[in-house]
């Protein structure tokens, strides 16, 4: 590691207090002038560091920018993190990864900004700079696809956790993986994957993860206006979450949770859908339902409009709530 990066480590640990420049020179083995230089090198990158004669230097607490050494320091186990201020889709780099490079099991892509987010069923999703939070990550389960539907639930709950233990706020989950708050979408989840087709065995499965924080501060795009929430107000209001440890949250949740063979309670229990009167989307097709229950799989039981049961298995349809109509 470069003396800049073990310098960010260093008042990433310390985020908010004073550091000398002497110590800092002794933890890293440098001079004082290396020291400076390095400093001068993070706030070039839009760190902000103040140097105070006699007390040192100090990451200032409102620092928000995604790194590596921030994500790493709240994880204990080892992970292999990628961090970008700029990508195309987090997905996308991390499928090139597990392809191209055999990335192992807990590599993980974030980023703070993407060009081209990936939505689910061929939709885009809108990736602003500074106000997300845009991750994937990288498992290599053994076994089918069928063997590991409930991946993709366990994702909202790794995301319900991370937010619920960094910021105390409770989102709400639609079935299959969309997070509601005070009514509106904030997060979308798109799981890919890849299957060898000779043995169906799963090579890989990603799991990518957008999370809108902020509003951005032109407001969201006329397409997604009605439907697309915030967790916090616009970023010039303040910073309310560390994205470098609701990262961290998410990713111990995530890897956790994904060694579980049933599925989190969190999953049923903070469920908006049941219940409720909804619309089937099927490829082209829309019908009109009732969301009975969510089963211990993760399905989502529901009642047709001729009263028969059907279990709806997440991939194949998706659901939309119908407020104010009945079936
Ligand atoms: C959806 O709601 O349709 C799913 C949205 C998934 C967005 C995330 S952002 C990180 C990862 N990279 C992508 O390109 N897409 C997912």
């Amino acid at each position: 590691m470069s003396i800049k990066d073990r310098l960010l480590h260093l008042l990433e640990q310390n985020k908010g207090n004073y550091i000398s420049g002497e110590e800092i020179a002794d933890a890293l083995i440098c001079s004082r002038t290396a020291v400076w230089k390095a400093v001068n090198a993070l706030r070039q990158e839009g760190y902000e560091i103040a140097a105070v004669t006699n007390r040192g230097y100090i990451l200032s607490e409102q620092s928000d920018i995604l790194s590596v050494s921030a994500v790493k320091q709240y994880l204990t186990e080892e992970y292999h993190v990628c961090v970008y201020q700029e990508l195309v889709s987090t997905n996308t780099v991390l499928k090139q990864l597990a392809v191209n490079e055999h990335a192992p099991e807990k590599t993980v892509v974030i980023s703070d900004y993407q060009t081209a987010g990936k939505g689910r069923l061929g939709r885009s999703f809108y990736s602003p700079k500074g106000s997300g939070l845009y991750m994937s990550m990288l498992l290599r389960p053994k076994g089918k696809v069928t063997d590991h539907l409930i991946l993709t639930a366990q994702a909202a709950v790794a995301v319900y956790r991370g937010v619920k233990e960094t910021t105390g706020i409770e989102l709400d989950i639609k079935w299959v993986n969309d997070l509601y708050y005070q009514g509106k979408k904030v997060c979308g989840i798109l799981s890919e994957g890849q299957t060898n087709f000779e043995n169906g065995q799963i090579d890989f499965v990603i799991i990518g993860i957008g999370i809108n924080l902020y509003e951005p501060e032109s407001g969201f795009p006329d397409e997604i206006r009605e439907r697309a929430g915030t967790i916090f107000g616009k970023v010039s209001e303040g910073r309310y979450v560390q994205r470098n440890r609701l990262a961290a949250e998410i990713i111990r949740q995530m890897y956790q949770l994904a060694r579980e063979v049933s599925l989190a309670p969190e999953y049923i229990e903070r469920n908006m859908v049941p219940g409720k009167p909804i619309t089937v989307i099927d490829g082209s097709r829309t019908r009109r339902a009732k969301a009975v229950k969510i089963l211990p799989d993760g399905r989502l039981q529901i009642e047709e409009e001729d009263h028969t049961l059907t279990d709806l298995v997440y991939g194949e349809v998706s659901v939309r709530i119908a407020e104010g109509t009945s079936i």
